[in-house]
């Protein structure tokens, strides 16, 4: 697995794994050879590992990006903590089979001076951007230029953000950029917390206390699927939930229209609820998705 650090170091590793010959009958691409992108922040988890399965899946070569991107954190934020393990992960990626990893200083992705940037409209101050101002244009930046640089044919990205991967798909859009993205389901631990290089955080009660955000959200899935289609209801019946852990400090807890993320005031079809809240100094978020598909297959399952 090759590590490289510069841009053009890295052009020249997916020049390279473009040209070399496919494997005989993989049944994946005939020609040249398609590139699958993973961007990371590190500290990767099984989170971050099943994008690299996906992506290994679907792609002949797969590059993984690991860079703590300062322009998506505020000044009070946690840059300076954010986890950095680049030995442990490149292991990780190791075994995974990945071909190549993308290690950038912060002065190689943004020369001196830079100061282009990409706005994500409207939508970067919804969810996440109403706390976080400005992160989502660090977020859609950093990615542009990781497209620029690798030039992927398919990126991968997890559900975890959902409020990043509804932007992400509107900027692939809007910009036309070549690049499809594929967007694979949240990986939870055992006891239904979804994992994050955050984690790492939470001290032991706090552990235990982040559970409740998945808590709120399971009993906001189980009442729409006993038909409640009221946003307010539901986002009641949510916060009922979390009043049970007093020190977790609720952020949002919002139902909103996945490709939007504007508030909804009666489920219709599909809606994205989130949740963000703070454990400790922690901040985490988890999100489900409610499809009226789901609820009809449920129905079936209990038939
Ligand atoms: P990071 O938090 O490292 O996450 C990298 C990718 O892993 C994202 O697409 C994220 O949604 C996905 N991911 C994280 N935890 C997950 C989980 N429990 N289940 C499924 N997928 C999960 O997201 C970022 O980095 C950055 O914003 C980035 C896109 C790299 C831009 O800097």
């Amino acid at each position: 697995m090759q590590r490289l650090r510069t841009v053009d170091e890295m052009r020249a590793a997916v020049q390279m794994l473009r040209g070399q010959p496919a494997a005989q009958g993989n049944g994946k691409m005939h020609g040249a050879r398609s590139i699958g992108l993973v961007p990371t922040m590190g500290a990767l988890h099984e989170g971050h590992l099943e994008l690299v399965r996906a992506a290994k899946d679907r792609c002949d070569a797969v590059v993984v990006s690991i860079f703590v991107n300062p322009t998506q954190f505020g000044p009070h934020e946690d840059l300076d903590q954010y986890p950095r393990r680049e030995e442990a992960d490149c292991k990780l990626l190791e075994a995974e089979g990945v071909d190549a990893v993308f290690l950038p200083l912060v002065e190689e992705m943004y020369p001196a001076g830079a100061t282009t940037a990409v706005d994500p409209g409207p939508m970067g101050e919804r969810l996440d951007g109403h706390s976080r101002p400005g992160h989502f244009k660090g977020v859609l930046t950093v990615v542009t230029k990781l497209f620029h640089i690798v030039d992927p044919d398919v990126a991968f990205f997890g559900q975890k953000d959902a409020a990043q991967v509804a932007m992400l798909q509107r900027m692939v859009r809007d910009l036309h950029f070549r690049t499809e993205l594929e967007v694979c389901p949240i990986v939870r631990e055992k006891d239904g917390l979804a994992m994050s290089s955050r984690n790492s955080y939470l001290l032991p009660d706090e552990r235990e206390e982040a559970l409740v955000l998945n808590k709120a959200l399971r009993i906001i899935r189980s009442r729409f699927q006993d038909g409640e289609r009221s946003a307010e209801r539901l986002i009641a019946a949510g916060l009922f939930v979390m009043a049970y852990e007093p020190s977790v400090r609720v952020e949002y807890l919002k139902v909103v229209n996945p490709r939007t993320l504007e508030d909804v005031r009666e489920v219709e079809g599909a809606a994205l609820v989130a949740v963000a809240a703070r454990v400790g100094g922690t901040r985490l978020i988890d999100n489900v998705l409610l499809e009226e598909a789901f609820i009809s297959e449920a129905r079936v399952a209990r038939a």
